[in-house]
């Protein structure tokens, strides 16, 4: 029981580094959640500091989810809910970190780790649908919600309806929370294209 929560605590606190606020901090010098859509993330990162620092940001926002789900393995004594805790409590802290006064981005390349290492399969064949999206409007945001949106659905289709399923509904809820106003901008056609002008380079 000790490990299994110890494995979560570290979880959330792998979680927290912002890999986009440090990057962005040491080449610039500038606070990136002040910049373009305000997103500690990838997405951001490519807007205001280019494809290099945004590639970076990517891998590693995706190792901090893997690296979650392996703990949890590791320290949770067979159980499926322990990675599945780790992962979701590194998208917490990807959200909300704790040495970033609790502002950190919408959790999707962690979502990607944790996902790939929980269900690959499924994960893999929802990350295909959001790629083609993402080719065919430019939106990163719905194809990230539609990543989170169709890893359950390809989970159930593939007859997995346990912890790995539920947490990637808990996951999507997260998500489509920290993607409100993406939602809003993309109702209304307004929201930034991959490679537009979204936000001023720095
Ligand atoms: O993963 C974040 C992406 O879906 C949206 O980022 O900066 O366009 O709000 P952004």
């Amino acid at each position: 029981m000790i490990p299994s929560v110890i494995a979560v605590i570290i979880s959330y606190l792998l979680g927290s580094v912002s890999f986009s606020v440090l990057l962005a901090r040491l080449l610039k010098g500038i606070d990136i959640r002040q910049h373009g859509s305000g997103n500690a993330g990838a997405t951001n990162t490519l807007r205001i500091l280019g494809k290099g620092p945004a590639i970076l940001v990517l891998v590693l926002d995706v190792l901090k989810g893997i690296a979650a789900v392996w703990l949890g393995r590791w320290l949770g004594n067979g159980s499926e809910w322990i990675p599945s805790l780790c992962g979701i409590a590194a998208i917490i802290g990807h959200n909300w970190p704790l040495y970033f006064r609790f502002r950190g981005g919408k959790g999707i390349a962690t979502t990607i780790g944790v996902m790939v290492t929980l269900a690959f399969g499924p994960a893999l064949w929802a990350g295909l649908i959001a790629i083609i999206a993402i080719i065919l409007t430019r939106y990163v945001s719905l194809g990230s919600l539609l990543f989170v949106g169709f890893t359950p659905v390809f989970l159930a289709i593939a007859g997995d309806t346990g912890p790995y399923f539920w947490t990637s509904i808990i996951i999507g809820v997260f998500a489509f929370w920290r993607h409100r106003t993406n939602i809003v901008k993309i109702v209304h056609g307004k929201e930034n294209k991959l490679g537009s002008k979204g936000g001023k380079r720095v």
